[in-house]
């Protein structure tokens, strides 16, 4: 696009970019089972007129818009008192999980920083299911990922796993409730009286159980305790654009303290223009997202929560038990809430996904670890509840079809794969690699299979590098 010399009207430009959705997978018929969280017509509508209402007030600077620390404020102690935290715990709204994810570690590494000067090497101790969030955050922030093992059968960290990975540079413990990949919690208690024991800050990542697990525990689900009534848990992620069900862009980082959270705030003096005070990475920050975050969690309140998320955790049930009642199909662990994923022995579950795709429904693959089976992933949320038998059925059917049609080998993409590890010029090799596999230039792929089975057979660096190249060349 260039910027056209006349401006064109309002109608040719909300028309013009409705085309651009014309290839989007139809989340509002429930059928992407991922990445969007639908409240549904009505609170989505109130969450959108809120959104607009303060889409250009600014959180940059309270003096000028108390409105946006009023927003703030009332939608943490919200979050907070649902964790159950006390007057003490404090925190800030962000722009969604990786945001308030990055900033636990930060709060960790300057902590550190002053308290312990003599580290130099920051670690941080991850469950090997721990979001690629904490990557990121350790790429950006020079902490060192130490990661460790999960237990093969729950797909849970082993407490004793976590203590021995503490080293002298350990700054901070990391555990999930639930994880996303298999959607179990990690033990949390015991991990807990562990960062006691060794004097460590610990972050549970709430990102997507936060709200959810929360309603199920006042609903009576027996759930372990994740929040701040665990003694050593010092911060906690929640993300409302999840199953919150807020608009996108909005998260909440919480604290045990103020004394633990003074380490994320950010000032800065030193220029010649205005004075800087961020607490969090955003400087300009519209208030669009808190006030739709503000709306949803009063528009439904605690009965209207409750209401949609046992409606999920049952549609859940069903659709766990249907899976598990095709033949050739495992839900892997016990999955806490609402999100899951299951593992084919018999055909390749890559393939399923493709035909599944083909007939409208997204459902995500995730790759194979040397403790977890490659898998499709699935999370239930209330837009979707309506689809269960539909999914099934179609899951049953596509099931089928996979069996009976031509599977993919492994083997000789494993043998391609290795031949283009071995060439001279790697990258070269796997360029072209990517281009037989579809996943090169600007165009996107449409069938998964074959190039999720490469991705599979790389070793995760070169996987990466692979990634970056696809996406440094597609966004042109
Ligand atoms: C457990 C968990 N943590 C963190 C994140 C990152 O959240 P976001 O995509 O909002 O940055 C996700 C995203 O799915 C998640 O599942």
């Amino acid at each position: 696009m260039q910027i056209p010399q006349q401006g064109l009207s309002k109608e040719e430009i909300l028309a013009t970019l409705q085309t651009f959705k014309g290839r989007d997978m139809d989340w509002k018929a429930g059928k992407v089972w991922c990445y969007v969280y639908n409240p549904g017509e009505d609170p989505a509508e109130v969450t959108r007129e809120a959104y607009f209402s303060f889409i250009t007030e600014n959180g940059l600077d309270p003096s000028v818009f108390p409105s946006m620390l009023k927003l703030e404020t009332d939608v943490v102690r919200a979050v907070i008192t649902l964790l159950r935290g006390d007057s003490n715990a404090v925190g800030h709204l962000t722009t969604g999980g990786t945001e308030s994810i990055m900033l636990a570690v930060k709060t960790a590494r300057d902590k550190a920083r002053i308290e312990h000067p003599e580290i130099k090497e920051p670690e941080m101790v991850l469950p090997k299911t721990a979001h690629a969030a904490f990557h990121k955050a350790a790429h950006y922030l020079s902490v060192k990922p130490v990661l460790v093992d999960i237990d093969p059968a729950t797909f849970k960290v082993r407490t004793e796993d976590m203590e021995k990975a503490i080293t002298e540079n350990t700054i901070l413990l990391v555990a999930s409730a639930p994880s996303y990949s298999q959607g179990v919690i990690d033990p949390i208690a015991d991990i807990g009286r562990v960062a006691l024991k060794h004097n460590l800050l610990f972050h549970v990542d709430g990102c997507v159980g936060g709200i959810h697990l929360s309603f199920m525990r006042k609903l009576g689900y027996d759930l372990p305790d994740f929040d701040f009534t665990v003694p050593g848990v010092t911060s906690i992620s929640t993300d409302l654009h999840k199953y919150g069900y807020a608009a996108k862009g909005c998260s909440a980082i919480m604290y045990r303290s103020k004394d633990i959270r003074k380490y994320q705030i950010f000032a800065c003096t030193d220029t010649t223009a205005y004075t800087l005070i961020n607490p969090t990475v955003l400087s300009t920050k519209s208030g669009g997202p808190m006030a739709g975050a503000w709306a949803i969690l009063n528009f439904w309140g605690e009965e209207g929560y409750k209401r949609i998320i046992k409606e999920v955790q049952e549609a859940t049930k069903k659709l766990i038990d249907g899976i598990n009642s095709i033949d050739g199909l495992q839900v892997l662990g016990k999955p806490a809430m609402c999100m899951f994923s299951f593992k084919s022995d018999v055909i390749n579950v890559y393939q399923l996904g493709d035909e599944m795709n083909k007939r409208g429904w997204y459902i995500q693959g995730q790759f194979s670890t040397p403790l977890t089976p490659r898998n499709l992933h699935i999370s239930v949320n209330h837009g979707t509840i309506h689809n269960v038998e539909a999914l099934l059925k179609d899951l049953r059917e596509c099931v089928e079809i996979v069996k009976q049609s031509t599977p993919l080998d492994s083997e000789a993409i494993r043998a391609l794969v290795g031949a283009a590890l071995q060439s001279p010029d790697p990258e070269a090799a796997f360029g072209q690699l990517a281009a037989s596999a579809g996943l090169s230039g600007t165009n996107l792929p449409t069938e998964m299979a074959f190039i999720n089975e490469v991705l599979d057979a790389l070793p995760d660096e070169l996987c990466n590098v692979f990634l970056v190249n696809f996406f440094n060349d597609l966004y042109v």
